[in-house]
């Protein structure tokens, strides 16, 4: 097949990465950019591709949310007629939601090859969401593009027959632009505060759980800012939970803002993988809210703690403590920064 190299995506940390996995394999041929609409809302998507200057996608599938069986069988349908149409001579998917489950068994069962960003980063709650899609991905993708040695020794042996590229992590690289574009901002000694963002299924959507952890970040040494994914504020309202001056809540930010107010955080309260890294890349203490964390380099270097949710009262400790910390951790767990370069060559030897 010599059409182009299709590269997939559809949620809020995708379009950021995909742009700049987009410029990258640009030199490798020609790439066409697929947006399922997994994301939807401006400033959960949108706001990106305005702020960041990414070019709009060449298709853009707009299948929007539902349950996570119809989100993904409109995903897999929309994928499936798109390469029918376009005939991609692979298929690249990143990470872990049901955009790349969806998109990588459309272009598998084409016989599409597929590469996967990301490959490899597993949790050991197997029917955690994002586990069953990244499980999954690595089992059908031809190529395997992890962040890390580590898991790339993992993934040889659970994949002998697949092509496992250690790369580093894409995220760095769009970290390092957003710096060159966004310069530091001093921290106000005044308004000292934690940054906080939490958006995972398993955590917002058990109310007894949410509750735990806002009456503790409520208790923080210090207030906090809370960027809230339009699912958590919909959980929220559902407590009747009322914003106080200890916890302020906004809806979420863009990329820029994220990275401006990390930067400006004391510390940062979590459960996502992207702002675990940027937390560790920046300097900045990170308390994850999860039982574990697929980015255990993160925790092994002494940049992130982990606190299950149901011992959230220990957050106030948590955080105290993290605030006092050492922050001179070794940051290069995850590569240096030039993933998408490496991707791409690496892919345009082999298609
Ligand atoms: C998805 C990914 C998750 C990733 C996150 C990044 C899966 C299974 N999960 O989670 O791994 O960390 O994106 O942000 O793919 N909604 C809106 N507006 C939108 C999008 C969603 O209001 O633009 C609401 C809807 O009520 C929807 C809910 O958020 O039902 C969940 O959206 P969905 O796309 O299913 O998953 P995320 O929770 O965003």
């Amino acid at each position: 097949m010599n059409g182009p190299l299709a590269l997939f995506f559809g949620t809020r940390p995708q379009v950021i990465k995909a742009s700049v996995l987009r410029e990258a394999l640009a030199s490798a041929g020609p790439v066409v950019a697929v947006d399922t609409g997994q994301h939807y809302d401006y400033d959960l998507h949108q706001v990106h591709y305005d702020q960041l200057g990414v070019r709009p996608p060449d298709a853009y599938l707009d299948v929007g949310s539902d349950t996570h069986a119809r989100q993904t069988a409109a995903i897999l349908t929309a994928c499936a007629d798109w390469i029918t149409a376009n005939r991609p001579r692979a298929a690249i998917v990143i990470g872990d939601t049901n955009s790349t489950l969806a998109c990588a068994l459309a272009a598998a069962k084409l016989r599409v090859p597929v590469a996967h960003v990301e490959a490899g980063m597993s949790a050991a709650d197997r029917l955690m969401a994002e586990e069953i899609n990244r499980r999954s991905v690595d089992a059908i993708a031809e190529v395997l593009f992890p962040p890390s040695e580590r898991v790339a020794t993992k993934l040889r042996r659970q994949y002998p027959d697949a092509l496992v590229e250690t790369v580093g992590d894409v995220a760095y690289d769009v970290l390092q632009r957003a710096l060159k574009k966004a310069p530091a901002s001093g921290a106000g000694g005044a308004d000292r505060f934690i940054f906080v963002t939490l958006h995972r299924a398993e955590l917002v959507d058990d109310a007894a759980r949410l509750r735990l952890v806002m009456e503790a970040l409520a208790e923080a040494p210090l207030p906090c800012r809370f960027a809230a994914h339009p699912r958590t504020a919909a959980a929220l309202e559902r407590l009747g939970y009322a914003a106080n001056g200890r916890v302020r809540l906004t809806p979420p930010v863009g990329y820029l803002e994220s990275i401006a107010l990390l930067r400006q955080a004391s510390a940062v309260v979590t459960d996502s993988g992207g702002i675990q890294r940027e937390a560790y890349w920046l300097g900045v203490p990170c308390i994850t809210v999860r039982e574990e964390t697929e980015w255990v380099e993160t925790v092994e270097r002494g940049a992130n703690r982990l606190i299950a949710p149901r011992e959230a009262a220990t957050l106030p400790a948590a955080i105290a403590q993290a605030i006092g910390g050492a922050r001179l951790w070794d940051k290069s767990a995850y590569g240096d920064g030039h993933a998408a370069e490496r991707i791409a060559a690496i892919l345009a030897a082999r298609f």
